[in-house]
C-alpha cells in the first residue's frame, strides 16, 4: 500500500529519500516517484512498476545536478486506488509546477473538489483523488496563505483517511504534514527532519521518532518542528526511541523473503511464546486487562490471514475456556450495528498494526463501550497504540506479502489466551491445563519436523501447478486451515481455490467438481476423521484429484486418495489441538511451491499490498 517518504535538511536528500522507499517495498505497490526542490524549481520524476525503474531513471540523469543537489525531497510508492497504474498517476502529484504531493489513503470528496477547482481554471494531469490537494495548497497559497495555513485551509475542504506531505517552491524548506487514519511518522534528525509511512522507512536516518496522532498536522523544517491538534491547538507529541535498525532485511540465502520466514517459524515462535510463557508453565497474559474481571464475551476482528486466526483462536477459546466468542471481519464489523450484548472485549489481530479495516473495528468497539486488545506484531504501529491492552507476537519484520510466521505466531498468542481463559473460567482440571500448556514447549520442534516435508510437498506442486481452480477441505479446527490453504494459494500463484468446511461440500461446492480439480484436505486422527474421509471420497467419486495431507492412521484409512501426503507422528493430543499450527507449514508450502513453478513475483504478488491502509 502507498508509502510516504520525505527528507528535510540534509545533502543529497532525493538519495535518502529513494533508501527509504526501497524500506517500503515490502508494502506493495505499482508505481513510484519523487519530487525536489532545486534552486526555487520542483523538478519531479515518476515510474511504473518497480522501484527499480525509478532508480534506473534517476541514474540517467546521475549528470543533472539538479535532482540530486538538493536539501529537500519527497517521495512515493504508490499502490493504485483511483486512476489506473501509470506515471500520469504516480504521486507526487504537482500544481503548477509549484506544488508537490504524495498521500497515503482516499480522499473520498475528491469529485466534488475536482469539479470546482476545473471550474476556477485548474487542469488535471491525472485520474487520481490525490491530485486535488496540490491545486487547493496552490489555491489558497496564491490568496497571500503561507504553507501552514494554507495546509489548515485545504484541510477544512477533504474527507476522508489520509496521510499526506506537500511542499511548495514558495516555502523551499518546509514540508507540510497531515495525518487522517492513514499512520505516518516524523524522525527527529540532529541536521535536519524526516517524514516516512512508518519508522522502518526512516531508521537509517534517525532513531528518535514522533508518531501523528489523529487529526494532527503540522509543519516540518530543518531544526523545527510544530505540531497542532485537530483543533489547532499546539501540542507536544511522545518522542520515541526505535531500538535498533531492521537496516535492509536480506534474504540470508533463500530465494525469496516468503521462504525465509516459513523456515525461520521454529527460530521465531519460540520468541512468541517465551514472552507469555514462563519457566514455570505459568502464562503471563493479563486476563483482567483483556477485559475478563468477570466471565463473559469475546468479540475477534481482523482481516486477511490474520481473520483465520481469529478462527481458529475462537475454537480454541470455546473449547477450552468455555467462553463463547463472536469473530467478524473487520471491515464489517463497523458497519453492520453489531450487537455487543453479553461481550467483555474487543480483539482485533493484525501484522501489520496498520490494516485500517482493523483500526476502524477497534475504534468501533471503543465507541460501543468495549475494552480493546490487540495481537500484533508492529510495536508502535497505530493499533498498537490505540489498543487498551497489546500482546505481541515478537517475529520480527515479516517482507512477504503473504502471511507466514505472523499467522502461526497469532495462533501462539491465542492459544495462550485460551489456556489463560481456561485457568480462570473452565472447571477443566488444573492438571489438563497445564498438560496443555506443555505443548507450547513441543512446537518448536514439532514445526521444524513438519518444514522436513518440504521435497514431498514440492512433488505435488509440480503435478497440480496447472489446475486452473483448487478446493481446500477441512474440518473442525482445521476449517479455518482450509480457508487460509486457499487464501494463500491464490495469492502468490493467481490460482483461483477455495476453502470449504468439509461436511458443508455437499451442499453446493461439490457442483463445483470436475475431472482432475484438485481437491486437497487437511486431516488428523482426531476421532471425527471418518465423516471427513468420506467426503473426500465423495469428491474422489466425482473425478476430483484427491490429495490428503494428514498422519499415518488417516492415509491407511483413505487409501484412495491419488496423493498422500503423510506427516510426522505427534502424541494425539497435541496434534489434533494443535493441528491448525501443525498444518499451516504444508499450506505455506505448498503455495510457495506452487507459485515458485509458476513464475509469479512471491513476495509482491501483483494487486496485493503488505499494509492495507485503505477502507
Ligand atoms: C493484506 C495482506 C494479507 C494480510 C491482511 C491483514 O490483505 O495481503 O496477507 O493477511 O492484509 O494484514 P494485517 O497486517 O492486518 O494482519
Amino acid at each position: 500500500m502507498c508509502g510516504v517518504v520525505a527528507v528535510l535538511g540534509r545533502e543529497n536528500a532525493s538519495k535518502l529519500v529513494i533508501e527509504g522507499l526501497k524500506k517500503l517495498e515490502y508494502r506493495g505497490y505499482d508505481s513510484a516517484g519523487i519530487a525536489s526542490i532545486f534552486q526555487g524549481s520542483l523538478q519531479t520524476i515518476k515510474s511504473e512498476g518497480k522501484l527499480i525503474k525509478l532508480i534506473d531513471k534517476l541514474e540517467n540523469l546521475s549528470s543533472d545536478k539538479s535532482y540530486f543537489d538538493t536539501s529537500i525531497a519527497l517521495g512515493h510508492t504508490r499502490w493504485a486506488t483511483h486512476g489506473n497504474i501509470s506515471v500520469e498517476n504516480a504521486h507526487p502529484l504537482i500544481s503548477e509546477n509549484k506544488v508537490a504531493v504524495v498521500h497515503n489513503g482516499i480522499i473520498e470528496n475528491y469529485l466534488a473538489l475536482k469539479e470546482q477547482l476545473i471550474a476556477e481554471g485548474y487542469s488535471f494531469q491525472s485520474k487520481t483523488d490525490t491530485e486535488v490537494l496540490p491545486h487547493l495548497f496552490s489555491k489558497y497559497l496564491k490568496l497571500g496563505n503561507n504553507l501552514l495555513e494554507a495546509g489548515r485551509l485545504v484541510l477544512n475542504e477533504i474527507k476522508g483517511a489520509f496521510a499526506f506531505v506537500a511542499v511548495s517552491t514558495d516555502f523551499p524548506d518546509q514540508l507540510f504534514i497531515s495525518r487522517n487514519s492513514s499512520p505516518l511518522a516524523i524522525g527527529l534528525g540532529e541536521d535536519g527532519n524526516f517524514v516516512g509511512s512508518d519508522a522502518h522507512s526512516i531508521d537509517h536516518l534517525t532513531k528518535r521518532i514522533i508518531y501523528l496522532e489523529d487529526g494532527d498536522h503540522g509543519l516540518v523544517e530543518t531544526k523545527n518542528i510544530q505540531i497542532f491538534d485537530k483543533n489547532t491547538n499546539k501540542v507536544d507529541r511522545k518522542i520515541i526511541n526505535i531500538q535498533a535498525e531492521f537496516g535492509l532485511i536480506t534474504k540470508a540465502g533463500y530465494s525469496h523473503f516468503m521462504e525465509k520466514e516459513i523456515f525461520e517459524q521454529p527460530s521465531v515462535i519460540p520468541q512468541t511464546i517465551s514472552n507469555y510463557l514462563k519457566e514455570d508453565s505459568k502464562i503471563i497474559i493479563d486476563i483482567d486487562k483483556l477485559g475478563f474481571e468477570k466471565k463473559g464475551s469475546l468479540v475477534i476482528c481482523a482481516a486477511g490471514t490474520s481473520y483465520y486466526a481469529a478462527m481458529v483462536g475462537k475454537y480454541w477459546i470455546e473449547q477450552i475456556a468455555n467462553i463463547p466468542v463472536i469473530i467478524d471481519l473487520a471491515s464489517e464489523f463497523r458497519y453492520r450495528n453489531p450487537s455487543i450484548y453479553g461481550q467483555n472485549s474487543i480483539l482485533v489481530i493484525s501484522q501489520s498494526g496498520e490494516s485500517l479495516d482493523t483500526l476502524m473495528a477497534l475504534r468501533h468497539g471503543k465507541t460501543l463501550g468495549l475494552k480493546t486488545n490487540a495481537i500484533v506484531n508492529v510495536e508502535g504501529s497505530t493499533i498498537d497504540r490505540e489498543a487498551d491492552y497489546s500482546l505481541y507476537t515478537k517475529v520480527g519484520p515479516e517482507v512477504g506479502v503473504a502471511s507466514t510466521k505472523s499467522f502461526t505466531s497469532q495462533l501462539s498468542v491465542l492459544f495462550m489466551i485460551a489456556l489463560a481463559l481456561g485457568k480462570k473460567f473452565n472447571e477443566m482440571n488444573l492438571q489438563e491445563i497445564n498438560e496443555k500448556t506443555q505443548y507450547l514447549n513441543m512446537l518448536p520442534t514439532a514445526i521444524a519436523r513438519m518444514l522436513e516435508i518440504e521435497e514431498e510437498i514440492k512433488l505435488i506442486a509440480n503435478k497440480i501447478k496447472n489446475a486452473k481452480n483448487m478446493i481446500f477441505l477441512g474440518r473442525g479446527l482445521l476449517y479455518p486451515l482450509a480457508l487460509e490453504g486457499a487464501l494463500k494459494l491464490k495469492e502468490i500463484s493467481y490460482i483461483h481455490a477455495e476453502g470449504f468446511a468439509a461436511g458443508e461440500m455437499k451442499h453446493g461446492p461439490i457442483a463445483l467438481i470436475e475431472d482432475d480439480v484438485p481437491v486437497i484436505m487437511f486431516l488428523v486422527s482426531d476421532g471425527n476423521e471418518d465423516k471427513s474421509i468420506s467426503n473426500l471420497q465423495e469428491a474422489h467419486s466425482r473425478g476430483a484429484n484427491t490429495i490428503l495431507i494428514s498422519d499415518k492412521k488417516c492415509i491407511e484409512k483413505a487409501d484412495f486418495a491419488h496423493l498422500k501426503l503423510e506427516i510426522p507422528e505427534f502424541e494425539s493430543g497435541f496434534k489434533s489441538l494443535l493441528s491448525p499450527l501443525l498444518m499451516s507449514i504444508p499450506a505455506q508450502l505448498l503455495a510457495y511451491h506452487v507459485a515458485k513453478e509458476r513464475g509469479t513475483d512471491v513476495d509482491q504478488p501483483r494487486n496485493l499490498a503488505k499494509s492495507v491502509t485503505v477502507e
